[in-house]
């Protein structure tokens, strides 16, 4: 199949394995098996209704590297993020035809665990969207609906998410305190550590930056550089510098057609594609 690399295919399950790609697995993190690359689309057209937003993706995403989507207003990227983790499910009319596998998993056939999935697969959205609750109940919320319970577990998983958003030393004196009382930055921080509470192995940022300062926006950035060390992670931008600057590989998407995907330094400096180029460098869009 092509959508599966060789090296996936080699990948033993994880018991008889002792590769260190199954380190989700024994951190008991995992959801799904994972291998070299993380999600792989093959053959996907989505409608809204009779309105076709997405035609014929064909894409794979690599494990632990940052994609950026790029592309004019309207051409499909938030719709594509959604499908990775279903959020399309709740539009009414929403069609999905062709295949999305998330390790190897086809997210889209029946019996697949919606929350499970949402679970390794964590977004977080254009606009700050903190629960109004303190900033301990919006991190523990996830991991308390799975089940956790257990104050110094739950406290340890706080602890750690907030941690691992680089927001622990602004708010570990107000845990008790509502989250929306927060800067924009902090709630974004917030929205990210509540993604990483539940240990995805995937993280969607649809543009997450884009309702913040400078300031705030490098702090997102330098984190979401780091958080590729354990986490795959799939940005939508409109900031082209932004794309330049902390992704690996980028795709430009237009009038719901992938047109181009590459490595971010290749697709910004030698494009393939006249219409990528035409974009990057100001001239439509
Ligand atoms: N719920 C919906 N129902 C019907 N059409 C929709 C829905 N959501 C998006 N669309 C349409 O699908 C197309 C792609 O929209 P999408 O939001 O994915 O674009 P985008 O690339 O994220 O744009 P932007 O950069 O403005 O966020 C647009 O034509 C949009 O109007
Ligand atoms: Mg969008």
């Amino acid at each position: 199949m092509i959508f599966k690399s060789k090296k996936i295919q080699e990948n033993k399950p994880a018991e008889e394995s002792a590769e260190p790609v199954r380190a989700e697995k024994q951190r008991g993190l995992s959801q799904f098996a994972m291998g070299d690359i993380a999600v792989s689309v093959h053959k996907m057209d989505l409608f809204y209704g009779s309105f076709q937003a997405l035609k014929n993706i064909n894409m794979e995403i690599r494990e632990k590297e940052i994609t950026a989507f790029i592309g004019p207003s309207g051409c499909g990227k938030s719709t594509f993020l959604k499908s990775l983790n279903r959020m399309n499910d709740l539009v009414d009319g929403c069609k999905i035809t062709g295949e999305i596998k998330i390790g190897d998993t086809d997210i889209y056939q029946r019996g697949v665990d919606l929350a499970r999935l949402r679970k390794n697969v964590g977004m977080v959205f254009q606009r700050p969207n903190p629960l109004a609750m303190s900033v301990y109940d919006n991190i523990a919320y996830g991991p308390r609906t799975h089940g956790i319970r257990n104050k110094k577990q739950l406290d340890e998983i706080v602890e750690k998410a907030l941690q691992g958003a680089a927001i622990w030393d602004e708010v570990k004196d107000r845990l008790k305190k509502s989250a929306l009382g927060l800067s924009g930055g902090q709630q974004q921080r917030i929205c990210i550590a509540r993604a990483l509470a539940v240990e995805p192995d995937v993280l969607l940022m649809d543009e997450a930056t884009s309702a913040l300062d400078p300031i705030s926006t490098s702090k997102i950035e330098d984190l979401i550089a780091d958080l590729k060390k354990s986490y795959t992670i799939v940005i939508v931008t409109h900031n082209m510098q932004q794309a330049t600057r902390i992704s690996d590989r980028c795709a430009f998407f237009l009038h719901g057609e992938l047109v181009e995907v590459d490595d971010t330094e290749k697709l910004f400096s030698v494009p393939k594609d006249k219409r990528t180029e035409d974009y990057i460098t100001g001239r439509f869009g």
